[in-house]
């Protein structure tokens, strides 16, 4: 259990840099056994997420390290096609190694991936698309069986942009023979990141970015480095703490345009924002206006994984905020332990309303899930007096020393184990 004691009332100031994407890190790691190859990464955060994805790939006989923010692996050897469902329970990502072996050994067996509990989260999408590119799959409760077949390329149409079962395709094609069009594909950026990785592996790959993704095969190079991009959803996160606690705050090292959609919603709740090339700064008025209606959405929409920090950094805000979550049926989950704090927030079936009060109080809260329990810390800085989130490792799995960089900028936080 970890215990994040934060004493709250502190505006925040200050330069923060921002760490690698954890969610272009995790399947980019699955991507490096598709063709056997050397790569080094750079910008990888450290976090739970990733070292649980570093273990699978030794247990697939890969050397996978981490040194610092750089990881190494070398996927000459990988020798299994099976994952055992104590590492596969860890993270919800785990489930893109199943396109990347399906293209490396043209078999795989796992059972479902855990990840945080946001409702449903099937894998029908991913499981037809692949099935469409000839690869047999069964499933059996709580087990997925790829017994091999023959991948040809093929037009592929998602009726939902999944990132997950885009990333999969994109990796099982790289094996196929032919050309393969993946129609509906998810535009996040992490995406394009992937495609990135892929083309320096030597995978032929266009679209992504777009609607439309056209892999054409792998003619594999061997070697590959690439950089990861900054996290959008840790940029969002930081934005929302400067704005929760008035706060005036320099983001370093970030794509403005990754999460101009949160920034937008800032500047409508009073924040002034100055967006340079590879910076953003946040100045935040003592309480922000209430911004309307919100409603999450595919990139480049409002992203599900900035919801719990925005909808923090409103709590005291001047009126009344609807946020509708369109994606994830259980994502409010941080709602109770906010009104804890003395928030006033109702929520019916995907639409909760936040009526802004002016003061929050201290309180102890549990985190059930990562983005709730950064959005619990958020509120907890937000209030007056003394906050305590007890967490069970859900926040490190896709924050890199977040109490480290929220002191830097002059919060009262401390993270015990
Ligand atoms: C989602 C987010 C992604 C975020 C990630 C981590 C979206 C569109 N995706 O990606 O930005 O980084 O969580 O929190 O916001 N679905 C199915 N069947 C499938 C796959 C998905 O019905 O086979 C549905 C899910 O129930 C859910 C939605 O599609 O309603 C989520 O889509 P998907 O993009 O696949 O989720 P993740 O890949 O986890």
């Amino acid at each position: 259990m970890e215990f994040w004691h934060i004493r709250g009332g502190k505006r925040l100031t200050g330069a923060c840099p921002i760490q690698g994407s954890k969610n272009a890190s995790l399947p980019i790691l699955a991507a490096s056994i598709v063709c056997p190859a050397r790569t080094e990464l750079t910008e990888v955060p450290r976090l739970r997420d990733v070292d649980a994805a570093l273990r699978i790939l030794r247990h697939l006989g890969c050397r996978a390290e981490q040194q610092g923010n750089a990881v190494y692996i070398d996927s000459g050897l990988c020798s299994r096609s099976t994952i055992p469902h104590a590492l596969m329970e860890e993270m919800r990502s785990s489930v893109i190694f199943l396109g990347a072996l399906i293209a490396r050994c043209g078999e795989a067996r796992m059972s479902l991936p855990g990840g945080c509990q946001l409702g449903k989260r099937p894998i029908d999408l991913h499981l037809a698309a692949l099935r469409q590119l000839g690869a047999e799959i069964e499933q059996n409760g709580d087990e997925i069986v790829c017994r091999g077949g023959r991948l040809r390329g093929t037009r592929i149409a998602l009726p939902f942009p999944s990132v997950g079962a885009t990333e999969n395709v994109m990796l099982a094609a790289c094996a196929a023979e032919g050309e393969t069009t993946l129609c509906g594909a998810a535009r996040e950026p992490e995406i394009t990141a992937l495609q990135d990785y892929l083309r320096a592996m030597g995978a032929h790959i266009r679209g992504a970015g777009t609607e439309r993704i056209v892999i054409e095969g792998m003619e594999p190079t061997g070697r590959v480095c690439a950089r990861i991009p900054p996290d959008r959803i840790v940029a969002a996160t930081m934005a929302c703490a400067a704005a929760a606690t008035g706060g005036d705050v320099e983001l370093r090292g970030v794509d403005v345009q990754q999460f101009s959609a949160v920034v937008h919603f800032l500047n409508r709740a009073g924040c002034d924002i100055i967006s340079r090339k590879r910076s953003l700064r946040i100045l935040a008025p003592s309480r922000l206006r209430a911004v309307g209606e919100i409603l999450t959405a595919p990139f480049p929409g409002f992203p599900t994984d900035a919801q719990p920090v925005l909808m923090a950094a409103l709590l005291r805000s001047r009126g009344k905020t609807r946020i509708t979550e369109t994606i994830f049926e259980n994502r409010f989950r941080q709602v109770p332990e906010l009104c804890r704090l003395g928030a006033d927030i109702r929520v019916i079936d995907r639409v909760a309303e936040i009526r802004g009060v002016e003061r929050l109080h201290g309180a102890t809260l549990t985190a059930g899930d990562l983005r709730g329990g950064a959005a619990m810390i958020l509120a907890g800085l937000a209030a007056e007096g003394e906050t305590l989130v007890r967490d069970k490792g859900h926040i490190t799995r896709g924050y890199e020393a977040l109490d480290q960089r929220l002191r830097e900028l002059g919060a009262d936080v401390e993270m015990k184990n």
